[in-house]
């Protein structure tokens, strides 16, 4: 019995999927949210699932100022495939979408510094019906994947039973894992077994993936984005441990910039995503974008907050009985993130609160504000502060303890080099974001 738990730790380094990848939560691009299943080419050649549609996102990403941001990963969801195998039992891509094939495409993303994903299915067929992933195929396609250079795997759970998902999941991982080449994996496991315990089990998972899905589709609307954020706050001590540098919580795409959201909703999206540790893989049409859902995407502190290098997941701190709801995540060199988000749908609302009265410890501080850029200086723990929260949407502070020095902070957001910034001291008490 004594040798038991070194026993436990052997088997759990067996199936450890730590190969360095997302210390901090993948950011990119996916067709699904806002191009679906349409492989109507004839009628709809902008915006059929084929190869055309991810080059185009992959210059967009890199001519549009994305990629230095580090949003890096253009990802394949479903409805990419042939209907048929190969004479050798590999997933092939449809002839006529795909006629350059999978590995060209690759190499189109590779050079200009970006990341290719693809979607697979544990089961029979995906959820569109085209070829799945069985128990006996897991390896042959996580070797077709590497060979042609892919990067990430969604792996999706329709047409499956729970039993062999739990076999297929930790498998696949292995066998991405014995490719040798280091590929990003998210399971969309738990949202088959009701995304919590004791039907999931988040250590697991976390040794497994890089990610998981929990919950339900995200949708192009607030209603979508509201019941997504509620059921991740109601879940919130079961979900938020889970998280950290390597597994991350995904509540699904960011849809700003499609139909949906009001410029406050989208707003309230990409602060709560931050908040939350989310994965930023937007799906909407990088071509046709306003330059408010660009400003909003793009938001550096929004982006450095989502990013942040101890990878801690935030939580709802406070849910008030006239529907203003706090939520709070702690950042490195002693910050944090605060978001006051209102539910309501009148006019807008004025919050009075005090640092105090939201667990901060006494001391000075001063606040960033995200999205109108203005700094708020003086404040200590006890000051009274008044906001004002407009109907669906949010207030982001980026909070951090005064500086008695004039020397210059910086927020050390270290996605790759080109995408470092700093903030920098302009005038004692002031900040801009360089
Ligand atoms: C499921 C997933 C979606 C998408 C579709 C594709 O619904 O949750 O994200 O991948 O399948 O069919």
């Amino acid at each position: 019995l004594r040798f038991f738990p070194s026993l436990l730790a052997l088997i759990s380094l067996t199936v450890a999927m730590d190969n360095g990848l997302l210390k901090t939560p993948p950011m990119g691009w996916m067709a699904w949210e806002r191009f679906r299943c349409d492989i109507d080419c004839k009628d709809d050649p902008e915006n059929c699932i084929r190869e055309d549609l991810f080059r185009d996102m992959a210059d967009r990403l890199v001519e549009d100022g994305w990629k230095e941001l580090g949003y890096e990963y253009v990802i394949i969801d479903d409805c990419w495939m042939s209907m048929l195998r190969d004479e050798h039992g590999r997933l092939q891509p449809d002839p006529f979408r795909f006629p350059g094939g999978i590995a060209k495409l690759a190499r189109y993303i590779h050079d200009r510094g970006l990341k290719l994903g693809i979607y697979a299915d544990m089961g029979t067929h995906t959820c569109m019906g085209f070829p799945g992933t069985t128990l006996d195929t897991i390896n042959i396609d996580a070797q077709t994947f590497a060979s042609w250079g892919v990067d990430y795997l969604k792996f999706d759970g329709c047409s499956s039973n729970p039993i062999e998902q739990m076999l297929g999941y930790p498998l696949m991982s292995k066998a991405l894992n014995a490719t040798g080449r280091p590929m990003a994996y998210s399971c969309s496991w738990p949202v088959y077994v009701g995304g919590l315990p004791p039907k999931v089990n988040y250590s697991l998972l976390g040794d497994i993936c890089h990610l998981w899905r929990n919950y339900v589709d995200i949708q192009d609307s607030w209603d979508s984005v509201q019941g997504i954020v509620e059921w991740f706050s109601n879940n919130q001590d079961d979900l938020q441990p889970a998280a950290g540098p390597g597994r991350w919580n995904d509540p699904d795409m960011l849809i700003i910039g499609n139909f949906g959201l009001s410029v406050d909703q989208a707003r309230a999206q990409m602060a709560l995503w931050a908040i939350m540790a989310a994965p930023l893989i937007m799906s909407n049409d990088l071509r046709n974008l306003d330059n408010s859902a660009r400003f909003i995407l793009q938001n550096k502190v929004a982006v450095a907050i989502n990013q942040d290098s101890m990878g801690i997941q935030g939580r709802r701190l406070l849910q008030e009985k006239n529907h203003i709801e706090v939520y709070w995540r702690p950042l490195s060199h002693s910050a944090s993130a605060l978001v006051f988000l209102s539910r309501r749908t009148d006019m807008p609302s004025l919050y009075h609160t005090s640092l105090a009265k939201l667990k901060y410890d006494t001391g000075n501080y001063e606040a960033y504000d995200v999205f109108t850029g203005s700094t708020v200086t003086g404040l200590n723990a006890t000051t009274q502060f008044t906001l004002s929260i407009n109907p669906s949407g949010v207030v982001m502070w980026y909070v951090y303890p005064e500086q008695t020095s004039k020397e210059t902070e910086t927020l050390h957001y270290q996605h790759n080099k080109a995408s470092q910034f700093t903030f920098h001291k302009a005038e004692p008490g002031h900040l801009t974001v360089l």
